[in-house]
């Protein structure tokens, strides 16, 4: 074991190896995906790292993504790393967050954009006072402390890089030995460090939905496992808005997923794969879903629906969405969507 895999607990004064692994029934670790009375054993680290971050507990799980995840986190060798793609607000982000909480494995995000270098990932020198004098201090960012510590690295967003940056990546996502320019060191790869990369596209660059993403190329793309996330169907998206919004009535929640579907239908076509004549731009994500339900409870009864979908979605629509935005609106909720909640609430 590596001296760095050992961090003194500051409390106890007692070294604890992070790296120690326990068995675990799959199912008391995720009773999302695997059933009661399933044998499922999984292996997770036996103790917390100071780096590990608490899930959300909203989040509900895609069973068949989240169990090809962690297929990938369970094998011996990580061949390829894990790419995550899929539109906005499809729970990418999330769902690397909840596995990295579940398995007690530290996560360690860089919130990739076009502007970022290789230096972002690496880490630099910064300035520091020790016994009142300035002292130069190495300060590892965060790809390196994940390549150290192991983890998940989570490159979020990595469509957006730069070419330069893309480069920089290449080792980093192949596990390969890494080498830290600014250092002038070369760190390899804790066998507990799992990098995860989630993407809107798959690199193709111009985009007119993303317009910050740019193009990747083959090669990088190709070092990738790649799952895809989806918006959930009706009865998972029903599941969610439950735990975000339970006092809103079910008939309530129903049109809101009925109307979040409306406008996927109109921006990504009925099977959500692109084919639709004239779409229009704006993305009616889970995000949006859950933020409005959220906000019909938290603006009150005496308030209508349209002032919180004001706030939490149309406002943001560009003006040539505007006009079709309030005709999808109108043709899910008509009338109601003027009422005040207690008006919906009263209807039965
Ligand atoms: N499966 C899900 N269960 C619960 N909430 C979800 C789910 N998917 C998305 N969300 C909601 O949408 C928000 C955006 O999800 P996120 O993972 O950031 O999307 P992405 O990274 O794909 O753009 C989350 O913070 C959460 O509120
Ligand atoms: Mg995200």
């Amino acid at each position: 074991m590596s001296v760095s895999q050992l961090t003194s607990n500051t409390v106890s004064n007692v070294a604890i190896d992070y790296s120690e692994m326990e068995q675990v029934l799959g199912h008391s670790v995720f009773p999302e995906l695997f059933e009661q009375g399933s044998t499922a054993m999984l292996k997770r680290r036996k103790n917390r790292h100071p780096d590990c971050i608490a899930s959300n507990p909203m989040y509900v799980p895609d069973e068949e993504t989240a169990k090809l995840a962690l297929v990938w986190l369970m094998a011996p060798l990580q061949m390829l790393s894990l790419g995550l793609q899929g539109h906005t607000g499809t729970g990418k982000t999330e769902l690397a967050l909840y596995l990295a909480d579940k398995l007690n494995l530290p996560i360690y995000i860089v919130k990739v954009h076009a502007r970022m270098n290789p230096q972002d990932l690496e880490g630099s020198y910064v300035l520091d006072v020790e016994n009142n004098q300035t002292v130069t201090r190495k300060e590892y960012g965060p790809a390196a402390k994940a390549y150290l510590n192991g983890g998940i690295l989570l490159l979020d967003e990595f469509d957006k890089a730069s070419g330069e940056l893309t480069s920089a990546m290449h080792l980093l996502v192949e596990g390969k030995p890494w080498p830290l320019e600014m250092f002038k060191e070369t760190i390899q790869k804790n066998a507990q460090c799992y990098c995860i990369g989630t993407a809107n596209t798959y690199g193709s660059g111009h985009d007119e939905r993303y317009i910050t993403s740019n193009q990747m190329d083959n090669a990088f793309l190709s070092r990738f496992m790649w799952l895809e996330t989806h918006y959930p169907n009706v009865i998972q998206e029903s599941k969610i808005l439950e735990k975000f919004a339970p006092r809103l009535p079910l008939h309530l929640r129903n049109d809101a997923i009925k109307l979040a579907n409306a406008f996927r239908d109109a921006a990504l076509g009925v099977n959500r794969d692109g084919n639709v004549a004239d779409p229009i731009q704006c993305i009616f994500s889970t995000r949006v879903l859950v933020a409005w339900v959220y906000y019909i409870q938290a603006f009150g009864v005496f308030r209508t629906l349209k002032q919180s979908l004001d706030s939490v979605f149309l406002k943001s629509v560009y003006a040539d969405d505007a006009e079709i935005a309030i005709e999808i609106v109108n043709k899910v909720f008509g009338d109601d969507i003027n009422r005040p909640l207690k008006d919906i609430l009263a209807k039965k």
